[in-house]
């Protein structure tokens, strides 16, 4: 047996060492989450992150797709930690920027300071946009385990851009902004992701109920909902594809999209095959192809595939009986003798089939079927005329309970199915934090 005094002396070496690795462990969080609430009136899905020196909750539409997180500079943006990003720093660079601001001639305030980086903030449900500096401040976000809400964290220099005023018109009521969680290297969880070394990772859970609350989780799973729901086991895996001709509403010359492109192959409906030009899911000079969205509120398809897509369904619905239309959809049925089930009103089962056929994300009545009236249902999917900038692209309504994972590092989406299935939900993420 050894009982040296340097052996006691390691130990207590050994002893302070490991104290210190747990201290530095439990400080840097493995993994964020935000809340994500559904605007009844606009269908928009916002979300609050505390921001600024003091602290202030900002309110923000999220934009999957889009670039950067953008914020109404104008109106009372007071904060002693608010950095002008310069033109020739490395981040100005990565982002894309084409432009230097260099004519601002009222004092330095946020938003008007020379040489400083200049980006084009864009809102894309009025389809305004402008010029505005990039910047950084501190944001507190709270961090989590992947189980349960944990402590709120800082994140010191968080890279946003300068909005004004007018350009939050069609916003959610009191949204000063929008956060881009777009593939860029300006976004959310990629700064999210530098900030504390965890993977450039993130997963969004939308609630279909405005009044409890979705979310999203940046850096790694697991992904646990009530009751001890693990979903990141069943995920199922396609390409992420990149769209070299941007999609946003304004962008410099030569940068590709920041949407989520994926690579869907085929639609069925109950197993049939709808017949889709196949040129329309390829991407030729930015045009075509499929994405997600959390702009639009329902899947818009460009007209061939949607009159396609809408026959087969139909042709499957015989036993259903369709009642007149209801805006802004062209389908609906009665729900008179339609069954329900667990994952909602029984109608046709759709399959989008990605890149292999063993890969498809089916969609059930819960996120196919919109009720309008208290006994009628909608085909929940719109059309979006002949020529379409992006031929298919995937709504938040047929986000809602399921949770897609976008792994920027792997390049690559993950989806599950319904979660109702797993007799669970969006809203059933535990926010209350035991510490
Ligand atoms: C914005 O543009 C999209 C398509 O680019 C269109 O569907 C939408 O109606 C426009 N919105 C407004 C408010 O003009
Ligand atoms: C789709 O794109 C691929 C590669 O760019 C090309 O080989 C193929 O012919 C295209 N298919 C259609 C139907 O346009
Ligand atoms: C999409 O998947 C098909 C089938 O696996 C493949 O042939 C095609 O190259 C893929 N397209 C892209 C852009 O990856
Ligand atoms: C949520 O988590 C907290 C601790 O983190 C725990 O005390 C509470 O019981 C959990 N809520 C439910 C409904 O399980």
């Amino acid at each position: 047996m050894v009982t040296s005094s340097s052996f006691i002396l390691c130990s207590l070496l050994l002893c302070l060492v490991s104290s210190q690795v747990l201290a530095t462990s439990s400080s840097q969080p493995k993994a964020l989450v935000i809340p994500v609430t559904k605007d009844s009136s606009t269908l928009q899905y916002t979300t609050q992150i505390k921001q600024r020196t003091p602290l202030v909750p900002i309110k923000l539409t999220i934009d999957v797709g889009g670039i950067f997180q953008w914020v109404d500079c104008e109106s009372g943006y007071v904060s002693s930690s608010y950095r002008p990003v310069s033109c020739d720093s490395q981040i100005c660079m990565a982002s894309g920027s084409g432009a230097c601001v260099t004519e601002c001639y009222s004092p330095p305030r946020p938003g008007c300071n020379n040489n400083a980086c200049s980006h084009l903030p864009n809102n894309p449900f009025s389809n305004s946009s402008g010029g505005g500096e990039m910047a950084y401040d501190t944001a507190v976000i709270q961090s989590t385990d992947g189980k349960t809400g944990s402590k709120a964290v800082a994140v010191p220099r968080v890279v946003f851009t300068c909005g004004s005023a007018w350009m939050l018109e069609g916003l959610s009521a009191g949204a000063l902004g929008i956060a881009g969680l777009g593939r860029s290297e300006v976004s959310l969880p990629v700064q999210f992701a530098s900030a504390f070394n965890i993977p450039k990772k993130f997963a969004i859970c939308l609630s279909s109920s405005s009044s409890s609350n979705g979310v999203i989780f940046f850096g790694d799973s697991p992904y646990e909902f009530l009751p001890n729901v693990e979903v990141s086991k069943s995920l199922m895996y396609t390409p992420l594809i990149l769209n070299p001709g941007s999609t946003a509403g304004s962008y410099f010359e030569g940068n590709p999209s920041t949407d989520y492109f994926i690579n869907l192959t085929s639609i069925k409906i109950n197993g049939k095959a709808v017949p889709l030009n196949p040129t329309f899911l390829n991407i030729t000079d930015g045009n075509g192809g499929t994405k997600i969205s959390t702009v639009n509120p329902y899947t818009v398809m460009e007209t061939s595939i949607f009159e396609a897509f809408t026959k087969v369904f139909r042709q499957e619905a015989k036993s259903l009986t369709e009642v007149s239309s209801v805006k802004p959809f062209k389908y609906c049925f009665s729900t008179n003798n339609t069954p329900y089930t667990r994952v909602g009103p029984a109608v046709p089962i759709i399959d989008l089939v990605m890149h292999s056929s063993s890969v498809y994300w089916r969609i059930f009545g819960a996120n196919s079927m919109v009720q309008v009236k208290e006994d009628v249902i909608c085909l929940g999917f719109v059309d979006g005329g002949s020529n379409p900038r992006t031929s298919i692209v995937i709504g938040g309504y047929q986000l809602e309970d399921n949770l897609v994972q976008i792994d920027l590092e792997k390049a690559r989406l993950g989806f599950c199915s319904s979660l109702l299935f797993k007799q669970t939900t969006c809203s059933n993420f535990n926010f209350t934090s035991s510490a």
